[in-house]
């Protein structure tokens, strides 16, 4: 466990057979409920493929960031798998369950700006992100933009708790590196992030 800034890092905290069976999971959860690409509030293209699992969703486009009941095509969003959940229960919280799973997935040249997860209404609820596939820069600031950042390595299998000190900070993605793991077979990296909504 490595602590960084208040952001608290378990490096290969996923076995492999449990990454295959999250894949699985996100998998069925991406067929009820497919990848968009959200519109930011400038109107430009996000470069990360979203979708969500759980009551609420992640959704962005010209009116801003929220969360929403619906994917857009109208069906309600999966639930949250019970392998996601596990993982919540272990290093989130016991105390209840989160509302929501945002599934990012970045492709080839996909990277997410240094940004702060304050979309939630209680910020003592931690955020968590679980990592699988290629491997990827994590950049991590501090609560204000302008705070000096740096970035970290984050691998397939490895959790990350965005919560105390750490849980209005920025963070971000700088690149991938794609096709640096085998597990998703056309290379690419899938995030979860799991949020306690309202
Ligand atoms: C996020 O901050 O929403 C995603 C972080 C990541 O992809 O590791
Ligand atoms: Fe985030």
């Amino acid at each position: 466990m490595i602590e960084d800034r208040g952001f608290i890092i378990h490096q290969g905290a996923i076995p492999a057979d449990a990454q295959e069976r999250l894949v699985a999971d996100i998998r069925a959860v991406a067929a009820a409920a497919p990848f968009f690409s959200p519109e930011t509030r400038g109107g430009r293209r996000m470069s990360v493929r979203m979708t969500s699992a759980g009551r609420y969703g992640w959704f962005s486009d010209r009116r801003g960031y929220r969360y929403v009941e619906r994917h857009p095509s109208g069906v309600p969003w999966p639930p949250i798998p019970e392998s996601v959940l596990a993982l919540w229960r272990t290093y989130g919280s016991r105390a209840r369950d989160p509302d929501c799973c945002l599934v990012n997935y970045y492709g080839a040249g996909a990277k997410m700006g240094l940004h702060r997860d304050a979309d939630e209404a209680d910020f003592s609820w931690p955020v968590l992100s679980i990592s699988l596939g290629d491997p990827a820069r994590f950049r991590m600031g501090g609560p204000e933009r302008s705070d000096p950042s740096r970035s970290i390595p984050l691998e397939s299998g490895d959790v990350v708790v965005i919560g105390g000190a750490a849980r209005l900070s920025y963070h971000g993605i700088d690149r991938i590196a794609f096709g640096g793991s085998r597990l998703l077979p056309k290379g690419g990296r899938i995030n979860l992030t799991l949020r306690v909504v309202d």
